[in-house]
């Protein structure tokens, strides 16, 4: 086989090499009838090749035919690299030049295309002053994007938005891992709701009522039964959300963790905190040119956080709120606008836009999470935020069997459809906890994106099911 290079591994140190890239057309422009340059894009980075009858395997038929190209078709190049003596400017594009001596086109592109690549991955300040200066440019709009969300991906940003995300995900298990934790997988077919609640999608199972797994909740805390000790799980969660918000989904991946404890429920915390901050720290440090892409469409202030997470109580923050005028229900819980104002007090206090918050109202915390026991009408329970958004939801759980089954019915499940996980309590089980983390609004939140549907690579949402 010959040698590939990137067009993203592409640098000055590589002058006077020949080179063989695979991408796909970006733009062409025609110089005459002797010179034409061909920005060719993979992977969200560019390169300008030019071709140019001078060249001595290069003809005047080599330059019509480039010409004729569509956009988006795929090309392989070969050519020497140089370095043009003035500084390239374009955002994303490689500081050299190839000059064209091959040129073969793979496959070509149907000639119009739903969306153009280049409107598609200008920021908002640079459309601004596109259209001032009178340019002919569309702006893509959301739904657009998403109809066509092949297309979008491969913007330079939406390219950064899903290595980051993976990232993440690695990060996670591997940090798990590291910890001592298995990773297993429970079932997504389900006989009933896991978070109680009616945002279940049922389905007919052979006959019989199911669901998709609202969390594996029930599972994962079977799993400590089952003495795996801690485990952790990164698969799908399924949602029938009614509410049509830039943070829900109808399906989005979960990471959940779920582990015993020893003694006391900030065993769970202190593996959040360490957790995100060698997770924090490590995007910051390995994924500096997805974040830069991101940043260069989507222009966002770095996540401020501390080396040890703040811990502020569920009271402390109903304290703070009411401090700056704000009054909310001690037992109730912050809706998303106390939510966003506690995060701002908290970075203006403390300085860190992620922490978390913990000891909530037990009324607002679902059936299986421990009660308090100092002050049963609080409970064990935490949620974590980053710029004021919650990402995580955890807890210590009940594993009293007749208490759970009790919690259960006080909460209006019938605890017939959660029969075989409450018996899983009966043939002893550990003290335990664990907490969930949406991968989309870590994501999203994290890049400081005003939208779940950015972060999510085929987003579902209440109106969405294609593509
Ligand atoms: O807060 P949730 O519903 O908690 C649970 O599912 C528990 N079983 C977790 C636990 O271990 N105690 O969901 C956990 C996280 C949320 O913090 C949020 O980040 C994300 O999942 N999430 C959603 N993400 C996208 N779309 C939705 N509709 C989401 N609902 C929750």
């Amino acid at each position: 086989g010959r040698k590939w290079t990137e067009v993203g591994s592409l640098s000055p140190e590589m002058r006077e090499q020949v080179v063989l890239i695979r991408g796909r057309v970006q733009t062409i422009r025609p110089v005459g009838k002797k010179i034409a340059f061909v920005v060719v894009r993979e992977r969200g980075f560019t390169v300008q090749c030019v071709l140019t009858v001078k060249h001595e395997l290069v003809s005047a038929q080599m330059v019509k035919f480039a010409t004729s190209l569509s956009k988006e078709s795929i090309l392989d190049v070969e050519g020497v690299v140089t370095v043009p003596e003035k500084p390239i400017t374009g955002a994303t594009q490689q500081q050299v030049e190839i000059q064209i001596s091959k040129l073969y086109c793979v496959n070509k592109a149907v000639p119009t295309l739903p969306i153009n690549i280049e409107d598609a991955s200008r920021s908002e300040v640079e459309i601004e002053q596109a259209l001032e200066k009178g340019e002919q440019l569309v702006r893509v709009n959301q739904d657009t994007r998403l109809n066509y969300r092949i297309l979008d991906i491969r913007t330079p940003a939406n390219q950064g938005i899903f290595r980051i995300q993976c990232q993440v995900e690695n990060i996670f298990r591997q940090f798990l891992l590291s910890e001592g934790f298995i990773g297993i997988h429970t079932p997504k077919l389900i006989g009933g709701s896991s978070e109680g609640g009616s945002a279940v999608f049922k389905l007919d199972y052979k006959g019989q009522p199911a669901c998709l797994a609202q969390s594996p909740q029930l599972h994962k805390q079977m799993a400590i039964c089952g003495d795996f000790g801690r485990v952790f799980e990164i698969g799908p969660v399924f949602r029938a959300e009614d509410s049509f918000t830039h943070r829900h989904l109808c399906e989005f991946t979960g990471l959940d963790v779920e582990m015993e404890i020893k003694e006391h429920y900030s065993e769970v915390m202190d593996i959040v905190d360490r957790l995100f901050v060698a997770m924090f720290d490590s995007l910051n440090e390995k994924c500096k040119k997805e974040l830069d892409a991101i940043g260069r469409q989507y222009p966002f202030e770095p996540l401020k956080y501390l080396r040890k997470t703040l811990r502020l109580t569920f009271q402390e923050g109903v304290q703070m709120l009411k401090e700056a005028g704000i009054e909310v229900d001690p037992f109730g819980d912050l809706n998303t606008e106390s939510e966003r104002k506690l995060g701002q007090l908290v970075a203006e206090k403390y300085g860190t836009e992620f922490y978390i918050l913990h000891k909530y109202p037990l009324a607002v915390r679902p059936f299986y999470t421990m009660p308090c026991y100092d002050n049963p009408a609080y409970s064990n329970s935490f949620d974590v935020f980053i710029r004021g958004e919650e990402i995580i939801s955890g807890a210590q759980r009940v594993h009293v069997p007749e208490f759970l089954a009790k919690r259960a019915e006080e909460c209006g499940i019938v605890v017939k459809t959660i029969s075989t996980y409450i018996d899983s309590f009966r043939y002893g089980a550990p003290p335990h906890g664990g907490f969930g983390v949406g991968l989309e609004r870590a994501v999203m939140l994290f890049c400081a994106l005003n939208n779940i549907r950015k972060t999510s690579l085929f987003p579902r949402d209440p109106q969405r099911i294609a593509p």
